[in-house]
């Protein structure tokens, strides 16, 4: 069985698109798992995957359909290793919600990369797995800056520039954070094309907003590596509150936002593309129960919780 986490971008979201840094890290408890069973010679490959609500589909795997992800993944699998698809099926199962902001995409693709390459016998390097889950995340986002895929596939907090090789981030004291789903499901290439949209009408205006969201990341990183949690409650709003100016916050995650602040939060922010999907909130371990239940009363349809560090 081969498995990859969920991830949450804790700052620098959207920005990063555009050059700015950015800071992620894999929450390890929520996976994407790929288990793939043999069978005999001529039976093909076939993908099975288990939905959250027991929905089961079984799709024969044709690996020169170009429309399809799982098909792409496993084309660029069997090209790497220069090999015919296996026989066998693979069995999809993730706990990760879909269209949420936490990876889902990121995570189910490397499961599956790492079950063929399993099926084959073979390990795939980092790094080429990195690129090549890249190369299928832009059938999910269009335009990636490849966050998603680098925190997901080496599994490890990180301070993340597009087209840099990745820095590891050291977690200077370990803290928790809440992950509070809004249900709405929100599609990040939509959030994303309208904010290519904001800055191409209004470059004047964005290009700041950008830039300080940069800036935050950057004391955030600070502030992380030193073991500064108590500076990093304010970093969260001012970042939340650009993406808010950017458009890509609604009234769901406003309303959560709010919630966890009143009931204590240090600091709380939309994560991911927004719209709907996730918000994050950093709380001491002392106020995490009950920034939780709080949450939950305000609708949050499901609340994780991570630690980092
Ligand atoms: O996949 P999500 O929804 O967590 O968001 C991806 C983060 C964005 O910055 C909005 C897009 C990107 O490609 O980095």
């Amino acid at each position: 069985m081969m498995s990859a986490p969920a991830k949450v971008i804790l700052f620098g979201e959207h920005a990063v698109v555009y050059g700015q840094p950015a800071i992620a890290a894999p929450v390890s408890s929520l996976r994407a798992r790929a288990t793939f069973q043999a069978s005999p010679a001529g039976s093909g490959l076939v993908l099975v995957t288990l939905g959250g609500d027991e929905d089961i589909s079984r799709i024969p795997i044709d690996p020169m359909d170009v429309n399809s992800a799982f098909s792409t993944t496993v084309r660029l699998v069997l090209n790497y290793f220069q090999r015919p698809a296996p026989n066998g099926t693979i069995v999809i199962e993730s706990e990760i919600p879909i269209a949420s902001g936490l990876g889902s995409g990121a995570a189910v693709t490397t499961a599956l990369a790492r079950a063929v390459a399993e099926a084959l016998e073979k390990t795939l390097p980092l790094e080429d797995l990195n690129a090549l889950v890249f190369e299928v995340e832009k059938f999910y986002h269009g335009t990636p800056s490849g966050i998603d895929n680098t925190v997901i596939v080496y599994e490890t907090p990180i301070y993340f520039i597009k087209n840099h090789v990745m820095d590891r981030l050291v977690i200077g004291a370990p803290f928790a954070i809440l992950i509070a789903d809004t249900g709405v499901a929100a599609s990040t290439k939509t959030a994303v094309s309208d904010v290519r949209r904001f800055y191409t009408s209004r470059p004047d205006r964005v290009q700041p907003l950008l830039s300080s969201i940069g800036a935050i990341t950057n004391r955030a990183r600070q502030a992380i590596e030193d073991g500064d949690i108590a500076s990093l409650g304010p970093l969260m709003m001012q970042n939340h509150a650009v993406l808010r100016t950017l458009g890509v916050s609604s009234p769901a995650l406003e309303n959560l936002v709010d919630t966890a602040l009143k009931a204590g939060a240090l600091g709380a922010k939309l994560s991911g593309g927004g719209r709907g999907g996730n918000m994050i909130a950093l709380t001491t371990p002392e106020l995490a129960e009950s920034v939780e239940r709080s949450l939950i009363e305000a609708g949050a349809v499901r609340v994780y919780k991570t630690t980092l560090g």
